[in-house]
């Protein structure tokens, strides 16, 4: 019988850490699908990708272990998809440890280890140094710090 695995995520500046991880999970049935958070579900999560939905699961549909790629769009959508799938491993990675074992009811639920020092918010974090608002915040700093030192000159 198809062994199917399925996951969930916002996949944001698709990085190295996402692709081991559909690798990992891929390795472990015969199928991989993957929910990609909807920019409003994320908004409802406070979450704010750099990445719009549309092509954000663009990419994670072409990456080559991925069998199928789904929108993820409210909680509740997760023993829905596994019932309507026939899912035999729900799999995460380790940052969900335990926060769905309510699932392990219908299927199989493991958490991998992460990819080390990788991250869509350190990417964002980067970015921002390059960023020109923030570059301006630094030249108000600047300004400011020259301005104290002048009056002890
Ligand atoms: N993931 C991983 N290794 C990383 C980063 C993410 O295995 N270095 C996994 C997460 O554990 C999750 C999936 O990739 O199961 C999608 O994670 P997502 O939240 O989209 O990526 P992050 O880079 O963790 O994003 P953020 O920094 O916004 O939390």
């Amino acid at each position: 019988m198809k062994k199917t695995v399925i996951t969930y995520g916002t996949f944001d500046l698709f990085h190295i850490g996402h692709l081991n991880l559909l690798n990992n999970l891929k390795s472990l049935g015969d199928e991989l699908i993957v929910a990609v958070s909807t920019d409003e579900f994320n908004t409802l999560k406070g979450k704010k990708t750099i990445v719009p939905f549309e092509d954000r699961i663009e990419i994670v549909r072409n990456i080559k272990s991925v069998d199928l790629a789904i929108p993820e769009s409210d909680w509740q959508q997760k023993e829905k998809n596994i019932k309507e799938f026939n899912v035999s491993i729900f799999g995460m990675g380790h940052d969900w440890q335990n926060k769905f074992n309510d699932l392990k009811v219908f299927c199989e639920v493991i958490y991998l280890p992460r990819t080390e020092d990788v991250s869509s918010t350190s990417l964002k974090q980067k970015l921002k140094i390059l960023d020109r608002s923030h570059i301006t915040d630094l030249k108000h700093t600047l300004d400011l710090i020259s301005s104290i030192v002048e009056r002890f000159e």
